[in-house]
């Protein structure tokens, strides 16, 4: 795991919406695993942006994200399907059937989350994983106590993520649906690179149990120390209770890999 440390969040989010846009001119058929919530917003806005101004080429592109909730319809406004596809969807080349969701009205949800694995695998695999860390510790929904080696499944919601997500449904967790779709902690430990974008004073104390904590299933997140290949982005707010900053620092400025992005 490598830490990368960015004076803001706007910052941050430019260097993770640049390793997106760098990996796609590399490899233009990219299999891109997304994530949903505020902290991503910014990646989506200037990853449209690249496409805007600079042609960056999503057509060959397909896209896999992490999860959704059930019982909402795509076309309803709070769907994680509504939210990608006015966050970045509706912005870029994507073809029609090139992005996948969760489908959080399948009648048989077992199945669906099967057929969503399968998928998966049918397109080569999850080539770059975007990641998110809520303040219950998780990627996706995998919520505490999450299986380190689940996979795609339905899961129960804690208290603290409905509460964190309730802002989305009026300011009411009791309105905030229960029960999700998510790839499994195994599902996303899968992906070739992963790349994990963590900011604001808010995320700092669940930034450092995952970084610097012990690996447990109380922070799902903390599964990312397992990854051969992931880089957990975060502005200085979210890296305040971290402690081996100067380390983390130190590797940014001289590994070679991030010549190009110090100006990120
Ligand atoms: C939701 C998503 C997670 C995401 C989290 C972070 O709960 N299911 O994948 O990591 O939000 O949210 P935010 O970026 O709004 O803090």
């Amino acid at each position: 795991m490598e830490v990368v440390i960015r004076p803001t969040a706007e910052r941050a989010a430019r260097l993770v919406a640049r390793l997106v846009a760098d990996a796609l001119r590399d490899n233009p058929t990219l299999v891109l695993g997304l994530a949903t919530g505020a902290t991503m917003e910014p990646v989506y806005a200037e990853l449209a942006r690249l496409h805007r101004e600079e042609r960056l080429d999503f057509s060959h592109c397909t896209t896999f994200n992490l999860d959704e909730y059930i019982g909402l319809a795509p076309e309803d406004p709070r769907s994680y399907h509504a939210v990608m596809r006015e966050a970045l969807f509706r912005h870029v080349n994507l073809g029609g059937a090139a992005t996948h969701l969760p489908d959080g009205m399948a009648t048989d949800v077992a199945s669906a989350c099967a057929r969503y694995e399968q998928r998966i695998r049918a397109c080569g695999g999850i080539d770059l994983q975007l990641l998110g860390i809520g303040q219950s510790g998780h990627i996706g929904f995998n919520e505490p106590l999450s299986a380190l080696r689940s996979r795609t499944r339905e899961k129960a919601l804690s208290p603290v993520t409905l509460a964190q997500n309730a802002r989305y449904f009026g300011g009411d967790p009791a309105r905030v649906p229960r029960r999700a779709i998510t790839m499994g902690v195994g599902t996303i430990l899968e992906a070739r690179r992963c790349v994990a974008l963590v900011t604001g004073a808010h995320k700092a104390a669940i930034l450092a149990r995952a970084v610097e904590g012990p690996l447990g299933a109380m922070v799902s997140a903390s599964a990312l120390q397992l990854h051969p290949s992931c880089v957990v982005v975060s502005d200085e707010a979210a890296a305040s209770q971290l402690s081996g900053t100067d380390y983390y620092r130190w590797t940014f400025a001289h590994e070679p890999e991030w010549q190009a992005y110090q100006d990120a």
